[in-house]
């Protein structure tokens, strides 16, 4: 075979394209089965409580009800997918202690399945529970206290998970510094909003398999937790994804899949389930909001030399994954430098609210706030420009992570700042960096200003997570190979993974891309690929692919047909924190991302307009070009509905605004007027061709950015995300600026 290259580094269209554009595309919510019965869910109505009783008598008359599960009904009643920490079903006469409780307003207590799905919506409300209600808490920080309401037994004081990073020696790094800097910082919920509510088909397939299609981020891992709950063996569940209408971390934790299953496997009729916008909200996990007090201090030519930090994370209810959102953000809260001395302690805690977990970039882009403002405040209290002072810290090849250990081969995040200085508002003059402030517009009331900021991230799982990636390879043909079939489990949640699984493949093997064909997301089809998470799919899969084109190739020279490979990938082994010291490993592969930004602020209203921004991302390799660039604009807008608009508001535990009418997430009218792409091609060493995951890392410096460019245009500094136009205005009008 020849290793001419076929379709890599080409703008392949998206497999998906098509039929997502005319409509034809059938998602979960779309596919129906004859006889199919629909599922409601009773919701929880006290955000922390023990239920005394569950009297489904009324909703089981209603006519058109089939059945009513409650905890009593669900053979192994918890689940979870860092922790099993949370019941399928809340309510008494389960085998799981501490099932009784509801301890959030997420929380399931029973189902209805009915012939209609009105009837079903009816029947839940006949459903009465008796609460015997518990002490609540909402703030994580009183959650923390001894005398707080206890979530779960096995976490004192409510700590789900406390991290400690000791490196170097603090107190020197202070003596050491000529000025310090202290921020408080303040990060909101935010949620996914994906296009597609959770929606889902339970039956029983041909096999006698309890099947489930849904939407998800890792189908393999949908099916582990419904065997565990259902107390059956792995073989007897299957999961498939069809379309996947968007994820960001917010499938990769369950929601309908659990209960369909159960309902299909007691009922052994199809059961069908849609859930509403507001549902989706108020029902699946949440970005943690997380609060980070952060001092940093720095020598008269810019060394960051010392750096501490306390990180508090609402973890809600459940774990969801917060004890690995948590980890994430202890190990980037310290930024992309190489710092000597460094002291940080982050927790995630337990409380009332709903619960927190994955949202594109895990952690990083809330520890990225406090990191990268930081930076930028130390550059004005040193007179510096932010991107020379970024230059002199940024981690290298060889650099010491706070970790203590050093970052793998292919470090790229000087050069990453470097060119998104050039490609935006710097140039370099000699040694120096000249910054090019903005013409400020006629009217007065408009303020324009430009900000920096970097980030870098993990492709991949962390800190001794069992990494692999399993994929096959099968070439069919007689002298010359005329078809190739790829399984690869990985989800297509709207990133176009599964087109560059197959450009990867027609690269592996050496045809054409028409002669590809994928076979993804149908756990009786394939092994596990992991999920569609931490930027690793590309990278991951790729491998995976990779190896097995190899395996496969093998064979076909030695004549076999069809010729057969199937390969696990492992990546190099990570290790979890020392509990004392934070010394570990973390990751085995990093992507590093800079963004320039620039605003105009309206000081009268608050309001900010997005002018530029400039996005430089080291994606190794881009495997599909326009899907990088897709990616990198998706990630602009998505962060600047974080930084700037979406404000979820909690009372008690209870979301107020479970609505994309009063959820404000950002429109074309609100988009910047300009994104640039400036697509960095360093290659990883371990990388498939080089390629690095890519799609979480354009989201971690676009708040910090906003943040300076809003400094930049006003002198006042937002610390606390949203950057509302009430907050705005508020911290003008503290200044004394814009005062009508
Ligand atoms: Mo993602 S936030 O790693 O699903």
């Amino acid at each position: 075979m020849s290793n001419k290259t076929f379709s890599i580094g080409q703008n392949i269209q998206r497999i998906d394209a098509h039929g997502k554009v005319t409509g034809e595309t059938p998602y979960p919510g779309d596919i129906d089965m004859d006889g199919q019965l629909w599922l409601k869910i009773r919701y929880s109505d006290r955000a922390h409580a023990r239920i005394l009783s569950i009297d489904t008598s009324r909703a089981e008359a209603l006519p058109g009800v089939v059945a009513v599960f409650t905890a009593k009904d669900v053979p192994v009643n918890e689940y979870g997918l860092v922790t099993k920490d949370q019941p399928v079903l809340c309510g008494p006469g389960s085998n799981i202690p501490g099932a009784d409780i509801v301890r959030c307003y997420m929380d399931n207590i029973a189902v209805v399945v009915a012939e209609t799905e009105a009837i079903a919506a009816q029947a839940i409300k006949l459903i009465d529970v008796e609460y015997e209600d518990l002490p609540t808490v909402f703030d994580p920080e009183a959650a923390m206290q001894d005398d707080a309401p206890q979530l779960h037994e096995k976490n004192p004081n409510n700590i789900l998970c406390h991290y400690r990073i000791r490196h170097g020696d603090i107190e020197a790094g202070w003596a050491q510094a000529d000025v310090v800097v202290e921020g408080f910082y303040e990060t909101g919920y935010q949620e996914h909003a994906y296009l597609q509510p959770e929606a889902g088909l339970g039956y029983i397939d041909e096999e006698g398999r309890v099947t489930v299609v849904v939407a998800g981020q890792w189908a393999h891992e949908d099916m582990w937790q419904i065997s565990h709950a259902l107390g059956l063996n792995d073989d007897q569940v299957r999961v498939i994804y069809p379309a996947i209408g968007g994820a960001f971390g917010g499938r990769e934790d369950m929601s309908v899949q659990i209960v369909l299953a159960l309902a299909a496997y007691r009922l052994r009729r199809p059961v069908k389930t849609i859930w509403s916008r507001e549902e989706s909200i108020l029902h699946h996990h949440k970005r943690h909001p997380i609060r980070i007090y952060a001092k940093w201090g720095a020598t008269k030519s810019g060394k960051v030399v010392a750096v501490q930090a306390q990180v508090i994370g609402d973890a809600g209810a459940y774990n969801y994954t917060s004890s690995k959102v948590m980890g994430n953000a202890n190990l980037t809260v310290s930024g992309p430098y190489e710092i000597p001395n460094v002291h940080i302690d982050t927790y995630g805690v337990y409380t009332n609210n709903i619960p927190t977990g994955a949202f594109r970039g895990f952690g990083a882009p809330q520890a990225a706030f406090s990191a990268e403002s930081q930076m930028n405040k130390l550059a004005e209290a040193l007179n510096m420009d932010p991107l020379e002072i970024r230059l002199i810290n940024s981690v290298r090849e060889g650099s010491i992570l706070s970790v203590g250990t050093p970052l793998p081969a292919g470090v790229s995040m000087p050069q990453v700042i470097e060119q998104c200085g050039l490609e935006s508002f710097w140039k370099k003059v000699g040694e120096r960096w000249q910054y090019n402030p903005p013409t400020q517009p006629e009217n007065p009331a408009l303020r324009r200003g430009r900000g920096i900021a970097c980030g870098y991230k993990n492709i991949g799982y962390s800190f001794g997570f069992p990494e692999r990636s399993w994929a096959a390879i099968e070439l069919r043909g007689g002298v010359d190979i005329e078809e190739v079939i790829v399984r690869a489990a990985g989800a297509d949640v709207g990133q176009g993974a599964h087109t560059v699984f197959m450009q990867m493949a027609a690269d592996a093997v050496g045809v054409p891309f028409h002669k590809v064909r994928l076979i993804a997301s149908d756990t009786a089809e394939t092994d596990t690929a992991g999920s569609a998470s931490a930027s690793r799919l590309t990278f991951m899969s790729g491998n995976a692919i990779r190896g097995a084109a190899a395996i496969a190739l093998e064979k076909w020279a030695n004549e076999e047909r069809p010729a057969i490979g199937e390969f696990l990938y492992r990546p190099p082994k990570t290790t979890p924190y020392d509990p004392m010291s934070g010394r570990s490993e973390p990751n085995f592969a990093y992507g590093y991302a800079c963004q320039a930004v620039e605003v105009e602020v309206d000081i009268e209203t608050g309001h900010v307009r997005i002018i530029k921004v400039i996005s430089a991302n080291d994606v190794g390799r881009a495997i599909n070009p326009q899907q990088v660039i897709g990616q990198i604009e998706g990630a602009v807008v998505q962060a600047q509905g974080y930084a700037l608009m979406e404000h979820l508001i909690s009372d008690q535990g209870r979301i107020k605004n479970p609505y994309l009418s009063t959820y404000l997430i950002p429109t074309a009218l609100d988009i910047p007027l300009e994104v640039k792409s400036v697509v960095l091609e360093y290659p990883d060493p371990i990388g498939p061709w080089g390629a690095r995951g890519m799609a979480e890392m354009p989201f971690l410096p676009f708040a910090p950015a906003i943040a300076a460019a809003i400094h930049d245009a006003t002198g006042v500094w937002l610390n606390q995300i949203p950057f509302t136009p009430e907050r705005i205005v508020t911290a003008l009008r503290k200044q004394g600026i814009g005062v009508v």
